[in-house]
Order: structure tokens, then sequence, then C-alpha cells
């Protein structure tokens, strides 16, 4: 009889047993136990990076690709966040912090405060590269986390964390139970949108032309070019006002972006949240996508 060798779980998106250990124990904090990852794991992580480098030559931003360069990335093997992390430190501060799944909104923007990225650590399947709903390690560390070694968007980042503690302040002080959580959710929902026109799919004005400097554009090999090519693509000059009250949908390629002239700005206009924020600006916002749950809800209220 043939010995059959085991086959490796691995550390696969939905599919990783360890992952699923985690959650059930009620861990959103772990490690990344790199021995788990399988040959196939590593073989996505392989191809995914091959098929993003031409990508990121010619549409991502210049401070992305320093990044990539400082961070010393490996395109044949998954990363371990401790060499990762072990580059970035230096540069900003920032920490890759290894995550079990969903992190509640006030929590994931507590960690940016404290210059923690929360970072998943498993990847999607080889026979599904193009698109999958959830973050994975690729879209964590190949899509976000070079951005954060520039300076002004890390200051960026930070910024976001402060903005959820002002958000938390000011619906601690709303009495009526009912107006404070309308109030809240309209909150969430605002910086939610903000996050996701911003930081997951933001272009950027350049001396050569629009870049992307969003991750989920940065981690996508189609969107990346459909984002700055595509005739189907509205872009504007982004307006707070608008992004905040726009909804969207995370599951096709966006059809409206919005363009920043730079980190300096971005900056700025988080700082503009904050005081929409502190204002009570933003308690009754469009409705619509996205959904706040209730643990992102009790994450605000129980900081
Ligand atoms: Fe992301």
């Amino acid at each position: 009889m043939p010995i059959l060798e085991a086959v490796k779980p691995g550390l696969t998106t939905t599919e990783s047993p360890f992952i699923e250990q985690a959650r059930s124990e009620g861990r959103l904090y772990i490690h990344q136990p790199y021995e788990l990852y399988s040959e196939q794991n590593h073989e996505a992580w392989r191809t995914l990076y091959a098929r993003m480098v031409p990508k990121w030559e010619r549409y991502a931003n210049d401070q992305f690709r320093a990044g990539v360069s400082s961070l010393c990335l490996n395109a044949e093997r998954v990363p371990k966040l401790e060499d990762v992390n072990r580059f970035l430190r230096p540069l900003t501060g920032f920490q890759a912090k290894p995550v079990s799944g969903y992190v509640p909104a006030f929590v994931f923007f507590d960690c940016l405060r404290n210059r923690k990225f929360p970072t998943t650590i498993t990847i999607r399947r080889q026979d599904k590269l193009d698109y999958l709903p959830e973050p994975d390690i690729f879209h964590d560390i190949a899509g976000h986390v070079p951005m954060h070694t520039d300076r002004h968007f890390a200051d960026t980042l930070v910024r976001f964390g402060e903005c959820a503690h002002t958000a938390a302040d000011v619906v601690a002080g709303i009495r009526d139970h009912d107006e404070r959580i309308h109030a809240l959710t309209s909150i969430i929902k605002a910086m939610a949108r903000f996050f996701w026109f911003t930081v997951e799919f933001g272009l950027m004005r350049g001396t050569d032309g629009l870049k992307a400097y969003g991750s989920g554009l940065l981690s996508s090999h189609g969107e990346i070019s459909h984002s700055i090519e595509s005739p189907e693509v509205q872009r504007y000059p982004i307006q707070l006002e608008w992004a905040v009250n726009q909804s969207f949908e995370i599951d096709h390629y966006q059809p409206l972006l919005f363009v920043v002239d730079s980190f300096d700005h971005l900056f700025r206009l988080v700082d503009r949240l904050e005081s929409w924020v502190r204002a009570g600006r933003l308690n009754n916002i469009a409705p619509g996508e996205p959904a706040v749950n209730e643990a992102d809800l009790e994450s605000f209220l129980k900081r």
C-alpha cells in the first residue's frame, strides 16, 4: 500500500482549521503560524504578486512603489509578518498585527491610532485568485502595508483612529438611547464610506497623471488598470460631503472613484471629517450601504 502523504490544511481563506479554532475560542489577535502555509498557498501568493508587478509600475503611486521596495517583500513566498514589520517599524512605527477575522469598527480604527494594522493571515484559493469578498494576506500585505511606509499616509491613518475616538465621545453625550444609536450608526457609516473611497479605492493626481493609492486597487490586477483607463469609471475630485453620503457595493468594479491631490490633502480631509463628527454634521447622513452591524455599534459604545 502506498503511504499517502498527509495533505496540509494550509491557511486558505474560509478553509483554515487554525482560524476556525481561534474564532471558536473568541481570539481576535493571533500569531502567524507560518509552518501551516501549504505549497498551494505560496503558489497563490507567487501568482498574485507576479501579475501585480507590471501593473504597479504603471498605475501605482510613487510612495507605494517605494514602500514595496523598502519592505523587501518576497515575490516567491507568503511573507512572514515579523520580517515585514522589521522593515516597516523604523519608517513610520506601523506594524502589521495578525487577526483571525472581522475587526469591529472602533477596534479597527483604534488599532490604526496605535499604528497597528489588523492583518489577515489566510490567502485566497488558487482557483479563486480574481475576486473574493473577504480580505486576505495578499490584499492586506501587498495592497495596504506598502502605503504604511509613507509618513504622511501613516499619519492620516492615525487621524482616522482619533476621529473614531471623537465619535465615541460625541455619542456618549447623547442621552436618548434611540437617538444615540441613530447618530452612531450614521457616523460609522460616514467613516466607513470615506475610508472606502480613500484608503481602499482612492486615486491621486500626480505629475504624470492619475495613480492608484487605494489598496483595493493596488491588490487587484484587473481593477487597477480599469480604475485609471476605463471610460466606464466616473472620476471626480474628492468632496467630503459627497463621499460620506455615497453608498457603495463591494462585489464589482467601482463605477465611481474620487481623486485627491496629495496625502497632505487627504490628511486635511480627515481633519475636517473629525470636525464634522464633533459638530454633529454626520448624525443623519444618507442611508444605504455599507451596513453597520451590532458588533460595530457595541465596539463604540463599550470602548
Ligand atoms: Fe482593505
